[in-house]
């Protein structure tokens, strides 16, 4: 069966979960081939499985070079298993308490290998992953590697999602839309929150700005905004440091936003320092929808 017509059935079975992003009307799933809303809003499913909802194609700096680093890292590094570990036992935790199946839906999943190893460590569970980006090549990277989560391209500010639908959000270094969370999910519904340390990739922002501060997000703003939507429930801080391969440190140099705007030999007296250790600093905020 191709990857479209598996994607097709998938999401005709679960298409009660999704909504037109321009005019909220519910969706049905015509010919096995497109998405089709009652005002005939049409979107139709590609090749690869995926489904692109945004109406107009957005530029983002977040491009394929990029999303394959990034896949490289998540998947044949260690670097970030503790995390996946986390929030893996997160998700099981709460499933004792819900019904089966779990709509797990990561926002802003890039490539998708978040979303796909949490997938693989929860699989005594049933559950169905989706995940959502709005650039175009992170998702079609993400259906072409991974074919059970259903992969979107959207916009997390308006969610092709209907209301209370989903029962764990995931959002991993990502924007965040606490109102469109909050609709999207069911009542008591966890959401997980992954934000960078004061100490998140230390190591690279030394190199590139001799600056540790630059790049960095405003930590307790964000933990305190998360607290005016969500109960917040546990707060998990993930600090260690990995020695890497060069060729694992390159990969972490290309996946990397703090790398956009070095020129090319920037970039090769980068790769060539004996910085073979990176930290990972990451804080993991859990809340429940009211
Ligand atoms: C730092 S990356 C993190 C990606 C992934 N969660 C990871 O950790 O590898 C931020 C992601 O947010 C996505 N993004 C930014 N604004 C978005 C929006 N309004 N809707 C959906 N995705 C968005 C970007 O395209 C990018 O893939
Ligand atoms: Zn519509």
């Amino acid at each position: 069966m191709s990857n479209k017509l598996k994607s097709a059935e998938v999401i005709h079975k679960y298409i009660k979960a999704f909504r037109c992003p321009h005019c909220e009307s519910p969706f049905e799933v015509v010919d096995l081939k497109s998405l089709m809303c009652r005002n005939n809003h049409t979107f139709d499913l590609a090749k690869q499985g995926y489904v692109n909802l945004m109406s107009r194609p957005t530029k983002s700096h977040y491009h394929k070079e990029l999303f394959e680093a990034r896949k490289k890292i998540m998947m044949e590094s260690d670097l970030y298993t503790l995390l996946h570990e986390n929030l893996a036992k997160a998700i099981k935790e709460y499933s004792e308490h819900s019904h089966s199946p779990l709509f797990i839906f990561d926002a802003g999943c890039g490539e998708g290998s978040h979303l796909q190893k949490i997938l693989d460590q929860c699989s005594e569970i049933p559950l169905q992953g989706i995940g959502l980006d709005i650039s175009k090549d992170g998702i079609v990277m993400a259906a072409k590697n991974y074919k059970e989560p259903i992969w979107l391209v959207g916009d997390l500010a308006k969610s092709p999602i209907a209301d209370q639908s989903i029962h764990v959000i995931l959002n991993i270094l990502s924007p965040s839309n606490y109102k469109e969370f909050k609709r999207i999910l069911v009542s008591n519904g966890l959401v997980i929150k992954v934000v960078p340390g004061p100490n998140y990739l230390i190591e690279l922002r030394e190199a590139l700005f001799g600056d540790t501060k630059k790049g960095m997000a405003k930590n307790e703003e964000t933990e305190e905004l998360f607290k005016k939507h969500f109960d917040l429930k546990d707060v998990i801080s993930l600090s260690y440091t990995k020695e890497l391969t060069p060729i694992e440190f390159k990969n972490l140099v290309q996946m990397s936003p703090l790398s956009w705007n070095l020129t090319k030999s920037d970039m090769d007296v980068l790769l060539k320092r004996d910085c073979s250790e990176i930290t990972i600093d990451l804080k993991i905020l859990i809340g429940r929808n009211h």
